[in-house]
């Protein structure tokens, strides 16, 4: 049997890319077997590992051990959640995943991102996605975004403009580097623009795969 495709959404803080994911798989869904998950995606250890991570009174943690934490809450949702989908040839859309440690903690936190690619590839054995949508804006943008919306903000949040900007910036360096599978989209552009483009290119790759 055919493999589910993988597919990924990455971005900085408030680049809308939830609000896109949550109206596609409105629209998708029943068209085509699909799953939509976010690490630590519900599973009981993931859950665990990833409150560890992002309690506001964490403040001292170790960038290496904060890497590290990532890595086993992604793979204990990869093997019990994600691989299981796509072996059955169900596609699966993760809001956030690789990359993220790679820009995060690889570039923003400055561990390096071949050392996190490292430990990441022993985690994730391969599974790599098999296309990533990118949203880019501008960290003064996304961060005004937040603020004047409810969502409550987090640990990662509160880090200084400089870090987003990091993020930005590591993000690029990533979209050039992994230029096969990381397709990039203008979140500054207004929602309905910026969720058509992401809308076209997956149909366009669903299609492909299950048509
Ligand atoms: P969350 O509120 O889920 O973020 P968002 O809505 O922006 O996707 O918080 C996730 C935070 O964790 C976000 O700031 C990015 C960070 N993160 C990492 O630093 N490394 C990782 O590997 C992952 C998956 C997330």
């Amino acid at each position: 049997m055919n493999r589910g495709l993988f597919i990924t959404f990455e971005g900085g803080e408030g680049s809308g890319k939830s609000s896109v994911i949550k109206k596609l798989i409105a629209e998708l869904e029943g068209k085509f077997p699909l799953l939509l998950t976010r690490e630590p995606g519900g599973t009981k250890i993931s859950e665990e590992i990833r409150n560890i991570i992002l309690d506001k009174e964490n403040t001292d943690m170790d960038y290496k051990t904060e890497a590290l934490l990532y890595c086993a809450s992604r793979r204990q949702h990869l093997v019990e959640k994600v691989i299981p989908a796509l072996e059955k040839n169900i596609s699966v859309i993760s809001d956030r995943y690789l990359d993220s440690s790679l820009v995060y903690q690889g570039y923003a936190r400055g561990i390096g991102i071949d050392d996190v690619l490292s430990i990441n590839m022993f985690a994730i054995e391969n599974c790599i996605p098999d296309i990533t949508f990118l949203f880019c804006i501008k960290p003064e943008v996304g961060l005004n975004r937040i603020a004047s919306s409810s969502r409550e903000v987090n640990r990662l949040d509160l880090e200084k403009l400089d870090f987003h900007k990091k993020v930005h910036d590591g993000y690029m360096e990533l979209a050039e580097r992994f230029s096969d599978r990381i397709y990039k989209v203008d979140a500054e552009k207004p929602f309905e623009e910026v969720y058509e483009q992401v809308q076209k290119k997956m149909l366009e790759k669903l299609k492909e795969h299950y048509e």
